[in-house]
């Protein structure tokens, strides 16, 4: 199978699981909202939105690799078969306050490598989709990044980690910097259409830190594809693990690190 091939998978698979996703959307009461950590909420449509994902993949592609947020799975740095990099549902806080951002996120790794990519947004019904040297669509249509071309014209997205009550480094810090210095920055609280924005043109740069593979990994593919970059702090191409990711139209892609460089944690 071409990548093409395994992309209309991917994308008829995040279609399935978008619909169980609007389908319990905005109904799921908070009072059904469980924890794993302080303030990283799971409910039951993360769950159910990833059966239906992993099960589908296993159909089509038995001798890959998983690794979803919730059920966990394989490390991607591990040498083998293509490992499936799922987030059942990014933006799992909007979903249970009925704040409708929110998407499915599904890609398939090789090498370390993201090569197919798709975020779906069930409640807009917009599909963001790429594969390794073919493009990246928005619904069908190619889909590039924005012309901006200087930082003080630029708009931006962020977030800030689940260990952000505690941690010394929140990513607050940076904001104030960032904030300073753009046109004006948003927090959506969904990376992966985040990144699916920067890709399409609607953000022009994103950086975030403590993520997970799975909320960056079809996002580094849709920015590449649509002719944008993605980093690590360092500027190095190898931003997979979420740890520290800068996203942009490329063109303001020195500006923002440097700002990062010189803004980081005090
Ligand atoms: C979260 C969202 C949010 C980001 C968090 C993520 P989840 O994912 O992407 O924008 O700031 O760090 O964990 O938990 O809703 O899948
Ligand atoms: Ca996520
Ligand atoms: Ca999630």
């Amino acid at each position: 199978m071409n990548y093409e091939q395994i992309l209309s998978i991917a994308i008829s698979t995040a279609h399935e699981a978008g619909a169980v996703i609007r389908r319990a959307f905005p109904r799921t009461a908070l009072s059904h909202v469980g924890f794993k950590g302080e303030v990283n909420p799971v409910t039951e449509t993360d769950t159910a939105s990833e059966a239906i994902i992993v099960s589908r993949l296993r159909e089509f592609f038995p001798d890959h690799r998983i690794l979803a947020e919730e059920s966990g799975g394989d490390d991607y740095r591990r040498s083998g078969p293509p490992i499936w990099v799922i987030d059942p549902l990014d933006g799992t806080n909007n979903f249970a306050h009925g704040f409708p951002l929110l998407c499915v996120s599904i890609a398939m790794v090789e090498d370390g490598r993201p090569v197919v990519g798709v975020v779906h947004d069930p409640l807009h019904g917009e599909t963001f989709a790429a594969t390794a040297g073919g493009g990246a669509f928005l619904d069908g249509q190619p889909m590039h990044v924005s012309p901006v071309e200087t930082l003080d014209r630029a708009f931006l997205a962020t977030g800030f980690p689940y260990d952000r009550r505690t941690a010394a480094d929140n990513n607050v810090a940076r904001l104030d910097r960032l904030v300073r210095h753009s046109l004006g920055v948003r927090r959506g609280g969904a990376a992966a259409l985040d990144l699916a924005y920067v890709a399409a043109g609607r953000f022009d740069g994103f950086w975030e830190i403590r993520l997970a593979p799975w909320d960056v990994a079809a996002g580094i593919l849709l920015v590449r594809e649509a002719g944008g970059r993605a980093t690590d702090f360092d500027g190095e191409p190898d931003c997979l693990s979420g740890e520290q990711i800068v996203a942009s139209n490329g063109h303001i892609h020195e500006q923002i690190l440097q700002h990062i460089r010189q803004g980081g944690a005090q």
